[in-house]
């Protein structure tokens, strides 16, 4: 049985995700299967912060695929460039939108959705996954869930 996540000494956000990051490693450890890991990564990332979706596409070709998620149905398929997924794909870079609706391009699946974090997975210099976090908050994420969430992407999503 997996071990349940245990943050209660975490008084912040910050502490939240340093005491999350060792137990996110810990999980993925003696698996090697990719969908058995991003599926239990995102259930952990939704039970840690209550997040209204979460979950990871998948790069296939010149298309973004969704892959395992928490959260309301999704969009299935992103292509290369189009909204704040295949945007972070393009650039290479984390797109932190504090309001969906400003951002150009910005793919609703749910109008629920307010504020948006997607981060990239990059090996060998390929964006291999996007990380996406949606929230029904406007401007929910900051250079807090960025730096962590760009170090779980380096130290972990990246190796998987
Ligand atoms: N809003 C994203 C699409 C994916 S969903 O939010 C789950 C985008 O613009 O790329």
């Amino acid at each position: 049985m997996e071990k349940p996540l245990d943050l209660k000494n975490a008084t912040n956000k910050q502490e939240k995700y340093e005491a999350l990051l060792p137990q996110l490693k810990a999980l993925v450890e003696g698996e090697a299967d990719l969908i058995a890991n991003l599926a239990n990564l995102a259930a952990a990332l939704k039970e840690a912060f209550g997040f209204f979706w979460v979950g990871f596409y998948l790069v296939k070709g010149d298309t973004l695929v969704l892959g395992p998620f928490q959260g309301p149905l999704a969009c299935t398929r992103i292509k290369f460039g189009e909204g704040v997924c295949g945007i972070s794909w393009k650039t290479q870079q984390t797109q932190l939108v504090p309001d969906v609706e400003t951002f150009p391009g910005h793919i609703a699946c749910n109008s629920a959705s307010k504020s948006e974090i997607v981060v990239p997975v990059v090996r060998d210099g390929e964006v291999i996954m996007v990380l996406d976090i949606d929230s029904e908050r406007l401007a929910q994420f900051d250079e807090i869930d960025q730096i962590f969430l760009e170090k779980l992407s380096v130290e972990l999503l990246a190796k998987l």
